[in-house]
């Protein structure tokens, strides 16, 4: 683990305050957050970013980025409810559930300056002429930006959005109804930024086409999120993305919105887990497993940086070998990694210190085994704090 000096301090005020039970903890790492966000707002000066809630709902981290001036975006009624919770005001919330409902509707079609983004054409019947919610319309930049499979949301088949080939449909639709913002979102972990940027002059034409109809009637676009995560050293792909961004709206007066979340998120936190059983040759047994890293489990596992602390905080040093990291659910696909490097002195009772593991990890917590939440801690740089207590799951 290169990152071990940002957390070693963290870690060793951390150990002490743990109890027998508290099996795991999960910690979020505010310094590396904040840089990640300057970062952000650097990059796209400006703009309105509303953080993706789904990446990491924790009540206290929302708080957090709302009182440093950052909006949040939700993925459903709940995470609206969380983001008013989190003191997040209304015209800094982004509301995108493609599968609304009509309460849900009648919930925020009056929250002033909030954006709810339609998924469809029809969802637009749904909403009272006089909303005073600024309604968008999510469209389908049918782009291929390099997101994994699973996480591409623009093909050509996608239920996201309204296909931008259905150009005079949605002009129509946006002139027929309250409509004021269009967004687009390509897809997480997005590699082409060459085809991002066609999505995005996509977005751009849409909306101005719509505008020399009806002078001044699209004045938001939101452009979504989806950049993977990276180090923050020297050109990131985010400033350069940034510097596109501006590129193409240069000129124009639209009011911009991104919903980015794994690349704020992803490495503003760490998680640790007692090692409770070391199997000779080389298996170690967990208490994270798909239940926290859902979907590593399930998919891919990402390549989060590994090391083993003492319970008296010692970093072990020991010449490195190949370890199974297995986790605690019952089914044979509950890994973390399989032959990763770890010290070979490591033993029963340390800690396996997992680095980076802030984005879609407690937000995708499994109630497979009904294991308990472990608790939530956060790390201001000088001292650890409480955020929440272990959380059973209720009978
Ligand atoms: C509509 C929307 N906006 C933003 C995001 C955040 O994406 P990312 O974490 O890739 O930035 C997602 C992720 O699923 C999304 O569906």
């Amino acid at each position: 683990m290169e990152n071990r000096s940002s957390i070693d301090q963290a870690l060793k005020s951390l150990l002490p305050q743990l109890s027998a039970e508290d099996t795991a903890a999960i910690v979020a790492h505010l310094p590396r957050l904040k840089e990640r966000l300057e970062h952000l707002s650097a990059s796209m000066p400006g703009m309105q970013h509303s953080i993706a809630i789904k990446t990491n709902p924790q009540t206290e981290l929302l708080r957090t980025m709302v009182s440093l001036g950052y909006g949040l975006e939700a993925a459903s009624i709940e995470e609206v409810r969380r983001a008013k919770n989190a003191g997040c005001p209304l015209d800094q919330i982004v509301f995108d559930s493609p599968v609304k409902t009509r309460l849900e509707i009648a919930e925020v079609a009056y929250d002033a300056g909030m954006l709810v983004n339609v998924n469809t054409i029809s969802e637009l019947e749904r909403f009272p002429a006089d909303a005073t919610c600024v309604l968008g319309i999510r469209i389908n930049p049918q782009v291929h930006a390099g997101s994994p499979e699973m996480f591409d949301v623009s093909k050509n088949e996608s239920k996201f959005g309204v296909p931008i080939s259905s150009h005079s449909e949605l002009i129509q639709a946006a002139l027929k109804f309250p409509v004021s913002a269009l967004h687009i979102h390509s897809g997480s972990q997005m590699q082409n930024l060459e085809a991002q940027k066609e999505a995005l002059i996509g977005l751009r034409d849409v909306a101005l086409t719509i505008n020399e109809q009806s002078p001044g009637k699209i004045h938001t676009l939101d452009i979504g999120g989806g950049l993977p995560t990276e180090a923050i050293e020297g050109q990131t792909k985010m400033s350069t993305y940034g510097l596109m961004v501006q590129e193409i709206f240069r000129g124009t007066s639209f009011k911009l919105v991104t919903e980015f979340g794994q690349w704020v998120h992803a490495t503003a936190g760490f998680a640790i887990s007692a090692i409770e059983y070391v199997v000779q040759p080389d298996r170690i047994f967990i208490h994270l497993g798909a239940d926290f890293f859902m979907r590593d489990a399930y998919t891919s596992a990402r390549p989060f940086p590994l090391a083993v602390i003492s319970s008296q905080g010692r970093w072990r040093s020991g010449e490195a070998r190949p370890f199974d990291i297995a986790g605690p659910l019952c089914f044979a696909g509950d890994y973390l990694a399989h032959k990763k490097n770890l010290p070979s002195d490591l033993q029963e009772s340390d800690y396996l210190v997992i680095d980076e593991t802030g984005a879609n990890t407690y937000a995708l917590w499994s109630r497979h085994c009904s294991r308990t939440v472990p608790s939530y801690w956060a790390w201001d740089g000088n001292s650890i704090v409480k955020w929440a207590e272990r959380q059973t799951i209720g009978f």
